[in-house]
């Protein structure tokens, strides 16, 4: 009787941590679903368009996550950002600038925080707290309407080059 028991338990518990890690991929996948996008000898081109405020976007561009992150009104604009019709987006080469982690996104605190040393970075992508010693990465892109082309050096980017916003 103990053992049958024992035995149900063990079956509870092993369906109910199922359940969770399951819970747990979907909740995952959700978050890193990406936005429509184009992958092409090099090239990255991320269609915009349909983003949400403040739910980070991981997309791929030659081997590296990129961090695509549409900011809300509240969140405070920066040089970084860039700049699509009335909508503000930092992206970001989502690796921590100390030791090349994948910080995570805390979307309540707006901010990127990395496991590996306790560095942040606020969601402009400027550092909060070190060891990271320089803001997250820009990758080359340039703007197609609301498409975003990773890997060419369109205007905005040389712009902000040009002001030594970019590393
Ligand atoms: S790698 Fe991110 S803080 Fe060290």
């Amino acid at each position: 009787m103990e053992k049958k028991r024992r035995d149900f338990m063990g079956l509870s518990l092993g369906l109910f941590t199922a359940a969770g890690g399951i819970g747990a991929l979907y909740a995952m996948k959700r978050t890193w679903d990406p936005l429509p996008s184009v992958k092409a000898a090099g090239f990255t081109t991320i269609d915009l368009a349909s983003a949400q405020p403040n739910k980070l976007v991981v997309e791929k561009w030659r081997g590296k996550p990129i961090f695509v992150l549409k900011k809300t009104a509240d969140m405070e604009a920066n040089d970084r950002d860039i700049v699509i019709g009335s909508d503000r987006f930092h992206v970001s080469i989502g690796l921590c600038t100390h030791l090349g982690c994948i910080p995570a996104y805390a979307g309540a605190e707006h901010k990127f925080k990395c496991a590996c040393h306790g560095g942040e970075f606020d969601a402009s992508g400027e550092v909060l707290k070190s060891p990271p010693p320089s803001p997250l990465v820009i990758p080359p892109f340039t703007i197609e309407g609301t498409k975003l082309v990773l890997g060419e050096a369109g205007p905005e980017y040389k712009k902000m080059l040009d002001a030594g916003l970019i590393a």
